[in-house]
């Protein structure tokens, strides 16, 4: 009976020899009858040959149709993404040709498990490889047929890079002992403003989906120390950029007893951290070449800049805020005026020192300079904000002055407020946008392409 093995399987002793190409004399000691299944990538025929490149998750085996299964009707008519089960011999490749993994199994039976449509109809009628993602129309078209275009290579190739860097954070966390806990999605309570919230009918009851745990986070220090989460956070953005999602994977941790500074250093150290850890996996140091050959690992420290002095230097190179005057203190720094500052400086920044006036009503005030917080942003080239932390407000009357300055009622936030009640401490925290830091990863246009199914405004399909 043949052995069944995964397209990629190398253990010599589940594959067997690989028989000698050209070598008439070989014995054939060793070599095994070898089953695999998979999905066709691509067909070719050459000669009398068809050369199918069989499929499996992200690994490939090119596999070799010859003599009479050449000229099945079901070898004839093969087309891309038809699943089906090849048996057959491993061989060396021929002198001068390449295959994924140097070899090609040789058929001597095949079995069509479900055949997939030619003609218009057919795969690649449907999706073309090659799209443009930077076309709004072209990326519209192929987003609503994403289920099959994450078949192409980019898009997989991409999600396992993902799959990956998810995992690296929690080596990271677990490795700074940071806990992880798994905070609630439907909420009442706003973080970040109420113009990005999507409220809902929860049983009668006003609520919404959350822009962020780190509210929940905080309540956490105090039983589990320090904590993390890796969640989707909700944001109805009404605009579209290449960098606003409506649901995103927000990577979240909140540490007790700290200044400001450590928390700077521990942002620091865990996106170096989990970049060494991804650059760790083979498949994924590939891809990662593969599409942004120009990567290099970031060396620390990153460059530290308080957003007073980003103000000045945007006004020495005469870049303009939204209304087309001179950046001056207290403005917002709009995406387009980041994105020149940080492709021109072309390194990590960790800007600091957010006037409070344009940032969220938890945060802490510098005690060097009340107009200004204990707030960071981490700006990356190709991207711009990746990372939003700040020290929180620990003192129970600051809070209620701060719910009072903003609007907001505090009923709801009974059980935030509370923390300041009973044990406060300087604490501090911060949100990672998972897509936007593949973006800068893979050097890619938008982190629409970094989504399995992006939601943004105007689409919530497939
Ligand atoms: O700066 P933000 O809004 O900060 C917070 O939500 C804090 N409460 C986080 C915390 O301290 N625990 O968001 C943090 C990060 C941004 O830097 C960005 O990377 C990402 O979340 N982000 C988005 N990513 C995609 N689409 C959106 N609409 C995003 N909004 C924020």
């Amino acid at each position: 009976a043949p052995v069944s093995i995964d397209l990629a399987e190398t253990d010599a002793a589940k594959i067997g020899t690989l028989r000698k190409s050209g070598d008439k004399e070989h014995t054939g000691e060793g070599v095994k009858r070898i089953k695999v299944q998979g999905r066709v990538q691509r067909v070719a025929k050459q000669g009398g040959l068809i050369f199918v490149w069989l499929r499996r998750g992200m690994a490939i085996m090119q596999c070799v149709l010859a003599g009479d299964l050449a000229k099945t009707y079901d070898a004839l008519v093969l087309v891309r993404e038809t699943s089906m089960e090849i048996v057959g011999e491993l061989w060396e490749l021929p002198a001068g040709t390449h295959a994924p993994l140097n070899r090609e199994l040789h058929a001597d039976f095949f079995r069509i498990i479900a055949a997939a449509p030619g003609g218009d109809d057919a795969f690649v009628t449907r999706v073309p490889n090659d799209f443009d993602t930077t076309s709004s129309q072209a990326s519209e078209a192929l987003l609503n047929l994403r289920h099959l275009t994450l078949r192409h290579d980019k898009p997989a190739a991409v999600m396992f890079v993902r799959s990956v860097l998810e995992g690296a954070f929690h080596t990271a966390y677990r490795e700074l002992a940071v806990t992880k806990v798994s905070p609630p999605a439907l909420v009442q309570t706003q973080v970040e403003g109420g113009s990005t919230l999507f409220s809902l009918d929860y049983y009668g009851e006003p609520a919404y989906l959350t822009q962020s745990s780190q509210l929940y986070l905080e309540t956490c220090l105090p039983s589990l120390g320090d904590v993390y989460c890796v969640e989707k956070s909700f944001r109805a953005e009404k605009s579209l950029t290449r960098r606003h999602l409506s649901e995103y994977t927000h990577v979240e941790a909140e540490l007790d007893f700290i200044p400001f500074e450590s928390l700077l250093d521990h942002i620091e150290s865990i996106i170096c951290r989990v970049v060494d850890l991804t650059l760790a996996d083979p498949i994924a140091a590939k891809i990662i070449k593969e599409y942004n050959p120009d990567f290099e690992r970031p060396s620390q420290p990153f460059m530290r800049m308080r957003y007073s002095d980003a103000i000045d230097w945007l006004r020495a190179k005469d870049i303009k805020n939204e209304e087309g005057n001179d950046h001056t203190f207290g403005d917002d720094i709009a995406e387009a005026a980041e994105r020149r500052m940080t492709d021109e400086i072309n390194r990590p920044i960790m800007l600091t020192h957010f006037p409070a006036g344009i940032k969220a009503f938890y945060m802490q005030r510098a005690s060097d300079d009340d107009r200004v917080t204990e707030s960071v942003d981490v700006l990356m080239p190709g991207v711009g904000e990746i990372v939003g932390g700040s020290m929180r407000i620990w003192d129970h009357d600051q809070l209620l002055a701060a719910y009072k300055r903003e609007g907001l009622d505090p009923a709801p936030y009974y059980w935030y407020t509370d923390q300041r009640k009973y044990g406060g401490s300087p604490h501090g925290g911060y949100g990672l946008g998972l897509e936007r830091l593949i973006v800068w990863l893979l050097k890619l246009w938008t982190v629409r392409e970094a989504c399995l199914y992006p939601r943004y405004m105007g689409r919530c399909r497939p």
